[in-house]
């Protein structure tokens, strides 16, 4: 009775007291130091026996405790993987179950079973039946309390089952021995039974198993995760304290049976573990928890040998859960009065995206050395010549960003792997192709002058790089004057001198979604769908907010988007240029190998941010605004267009689609959960077509039914709202660096690249939207209809404004063109060899 009372108790404080990174170690530590506990234990505690030091350490010793080397091996196993997978996940969810198991294989205490019949009230709790109850129910609470994955919970079940095989494989021949005796004539048997030295050499041949393996599995997780950090006091007192639990679980052991150790482990796990509190925190699971416990309380005291007279009191024992419990519940009720209940995700994305780009701010080069060993760090590569006269430029232009033009290395990269001269014939050969439309620039250095066939391009050219003069050697560029982007790279397979052809095929009005993802993996489409709602422990609560903007731009992730936007449905002009010729365009496509650079369309008179036009944000009315044409796709199937992208929104907005769903996030108890609702705050949406265009007569006409068209609107109407919405047209959008500038927040929806991507922040600088929209109207109810949400879009319209002015200027633009000629003046130089 006093082994198995204290094997309860120091079980269960191991379990308090154990963390994952002490786990292991302490488990060492506990298998070497035991025989010196049990020798402690020996000389200051009971009579000792006659078995000596020197016999304890043979393995096949003729002592009777000593277990055979196979068997002994096996339950090393088991106490292995066990201390392995609690270091990995705290506690092992399944091992209540190990009760009926072993109880089932006989290895019982045989007493009880034989009285069943008598025993009405209480009811036997080891009886097969009951324990099997039991064991359900401590099983299905843990596994929900403790919130574990499915491919975990599979580990667990296979190392339940090494415990299983261990225990059975030490128990057997001890407790047949029992067996026989009980049967044969009464319970004195076991009391006869030298039990501390058989504990005593019991201990010591695990012990010698047990290491070899705890040593190796340390090793194995050393070399995984590299953590050596050890708390080496943590480390002692938790390996005291196993030895001590261990000596008197095995201890028990010999009292009644190997089962007690199961009920026992169960007590330490259920009496102590507190529910991760959290979401998962209730009073339901600190009950359970409570109520599990004493069950397994119940069974220990059960499975006791009744001759031991005070058995009962070890039900005081009941007061470790009861107190648990205690603090748990002081613990829920303490947990939702001190901290905020929990945060909308638009909150936890805006402050994460505000710290990294705060962050990715202070982290600029800040001098030209540094600047150079950044670039050098970032490209293993050496910057142009030209670079220090360009670093100066960007200094002297109080440019905010240094280092962030990763964009420019990657469209740059392919070109590289080119010499100069192949880079130079390419450029030729899309020149000379048929239907190229590509118009071709020459800067020259001396003069800062640029000279282009397309009087608009060179217009805004000049007015941006009018600046830069005597520093760039002279280079000469295409620009790609339509909307949509045009450049795919040949497949890696194709031959060099498939490589070498420069291609344009007119693809205008039709589906071009396969040949835009022909180079994505197979399987890329699949991995990514997993990865929407939650990254970064960030809980979208299955609403599509956007967590990654590159993720969320990827066509190889997306296979949906297939039918979901009018550049890969129907664009409206596609001139695909197949080849490795380097084009620079305004935005591209993830796969497309388009070089980025600022659209000329920011510099023209309706996209450039008049101050006078915008008001103070108290005065804006509180809604979302959008106006705009059809354009995006060319429309000529019936139906097809509804998919479009301006389509689908608008549709959306105006609440066209009857018995449409929409979804939104409700607080219950300070925890948000997703709610479908057939409403939509329409008032809140000032939204719609103007003007229908880019299709066939008779769809024209559809669309104008369908559509709520208003009367062609004010070019900045826009201003006049707090939430300004800005999407893809055929292009990329002119508007949005104009609304940026505003004091309005823009929600930005796009499935382009652009030049700015880097230095604009999602969630800091404009609210992003994804391609789905089926976040919006939650996006926008609390965005209007909350403190703080309008709160947050106040705060967005501020910041993105304020950015704006520092990196989007026209000064911004110069010192991104200036940097991106002379890259491009690197891959054209005659002379440079392929890298
Ligand atoms: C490309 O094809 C479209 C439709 O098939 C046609 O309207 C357009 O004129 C063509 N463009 C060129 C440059 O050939």
């Amino acid at each position: 009775m006093f082994s198995a009372g204290a094997a309860l108790l120091f079980s269960a404080l191991v379990q308090y007291l154990t963390t994952p990174n002490v786990e292991l170690p302490s488990e060492v530590v506990c298998w070497a130091t035991l025989p010196a506990v049990i020798l402690l234990v020996r000389r200051y505690g009971s009579v000792s026996r006659a078995t000596t030091s020197k016999t304890l350490l043979g393995t096949a010793s003729r002592a009777s405790g000593a277990v055979p080397s196979t068997k002994a091996w096996l339950f090393a196993l088991g106490v292995g993987a066990a201390c392995w997978y609690r270091a990995e996940e705290r506690i092992i969810v399944l091992w209540p179950a190990l009760t009926p198991l072993l109880l089932l294989a006989g290895v019982g205490p045989v007493t009880t079973s034989i009285k069943t019949g008598l025993r009405v009230f209480p009811p036997p709790l080891t009886a097969r039946w009951s324990s099997g109850l039991i064991a359900a129910f401590s099983c299905v609470i843990l596994v929900g309390s403790s919130g574990i994955s499915l491919p975990s919970l599979a580990v667990c079940v296979a190392v339940v089952a090494l415990l299983y095989g261990g225990y059975l494989a030490i128990s057997s021949p001890a407790s047949a021995v029992d067996g026989d005796a009980e049967h044969a004539g009464g319970q004195q048997g076991r009391g006869d039974a030298p039990e501390s030295s058989q504990v005593e050499d019991m201990a010591l041949s695990l012990g010698l198993r047990i290491l070899p393996i705890l040593a190796i599995a340390m090793g194995v997780r050393f070399l995984v995760s590299h953590e050596l950090q050890v708390a080496l006091f943590r480390v002692v007192m938790v390996a005291s304290v196993k030895a001590l639990s261990w000596f008197f679980t095995l201890k028990a052991t010999r009292d009644s049976s190997w089962c007690v150790s199961s009920t026992i482990g169960t007590f330490a796990i259920t009496s102590t573990y507190s529910s991760a509190l959290g979401d998962r925190s209730s009073y339901a699971y600190a009950a359970s928890h409570l109520v599990a416990s004493l069950l397994s309380l119940g069974q220990t005291i059960d499975m006791v040998p009744k001759e031991s007279k005070p058995r009962t009191r070890l039900w005081a024992l009941g007061v470790l859960p009861l107190m648990a419990f205690i603090v748990n519940m002081g613990g829920i009720g303490a947990l939702r009065t001190l901290f905020p209940p929990e945060k909308h995700p638009i909150e936890v994305l805006a402050r994460a995206a505000e710290a990294d780009f705060d962050a990715m701010l202070g982290r600029q080069s800040f001098n030209y050395m540094a600047a150079v060993l950044e670039y050098q760090r970032r490209y293993n590569l050496e910057p142009p010549s030209g670079f220090e006269a360009w670093y100066d430029f960007a200094v002297a232009h109080a440019s905010p960003i240094i280092d962030e033009f990763d964009m420019i290395h990657q469209a740059i990269a392919p070109f590289l792997k080119m010499s100069g001269q192949e880079v130079r014939e390419a450029m030729a050969q899309a020149i000379g192709a048929k239907d190229g439309k590509l118009c071709h620039c020459e800067f020259k250095g001396e003069t800062g002058e640029t000279r282009c066939n397309n009087p608009q391009i060179q217009g805004t050219l000049l007015r941006w790089l009018g600046g830069v003069t005597g520093k760039i050697p002279d280079v000469e560029f295409l620009v790609n004057p339509l909307d949509e982007p045009r450049v795919m790279l040949p497949e890696a397979e194709s031959t060099g001198e498939e490589r070498e052809r420069v291609r344009v095929t007119n693809l205008s009005r039709k589906p071009v979604w396969d040949v835009l993802t022909r180079g994505c993996a197979p399987e890329s489409g699949s991995l990514t769908l997993k990865k929407q709602g939650a990254r970064g422990g960030i809980n979208t609560h299955g609403l599509p907010f956007v967590t990654d903007t590159n993720a969320d731009k990827d066509l190889c992730r997306h296979p949906e988007y297939r039918d979901m936007h009018g550049i890969a449905m129907s664009p409206t002009t596609f001139l695909l240029v197949d080849g490795a010729v380097p084009v620079l365009s305004s935005g591209t496509l993830t796969t497309m190998a388009d070089v980025l650079f600022p659209s000329p369309a920011y510099a023209e008179d309706g996209f450039v941010y008049d101050e006078g036009r915008d008001m103070e944000w108290d005065l804006k009315a509180n809604n979302l605004y959008w106006a705009g044409s059809t354009t995006g796709g060319w429309a000529a199937n019936d139906d097809e267009w509804k998919k479009y992208h301006r389509h689908r929104f608008v549709a959306l907005a105006q609440d066209l689609e009857p018995g449409k769903t929409y979804w939104y996030l409700r607080k219950q108890d300070g925890v948000f959960h997703r709610a479908a609702s057939s409403l939509l705050g329409r008032d809140l949406f000032d939204v719609g077509f103007t003007t229908i265009l880019q299709c066939r007569d008779d769809i024209c006409d559809s669309e104008k039914q369908y559509f709520d068209v208003l009367p062609r609107a004010d070019k900045d109407a826009a201003l006049a709202s707090k939430l300004v919405f800005d999407l893809d047209g055929n292009g990329i959008s002119g508007r949005f660096v104009k609304l940026l500038s505003s004091r309005s927040a823009v929600l930005k929806q796009t499935l382009f690249r652009e030049w700015h991507d880097e230095r604009l922040a999602a969630w800091v600088h404009y609210i992003p939207v994804s391609q789905d929209l089926g976040e919006v109207p939650e996006l926008v109810s609390w965005l209007t209809g909350t403190e703080e949400g309008r709160a947050r879009a106040k705060t967005v319209a501020e910041r993105g404004r304020e950015w704006a002015a520092r990196a989007m200027r026209d000064e911004d633009r110069a010192v991104y063109i200036y940097r991106l000629m002379l890259e491009l003046a690197r891959i054209q130089d005659p002379e440079r060899p392929a890298m």
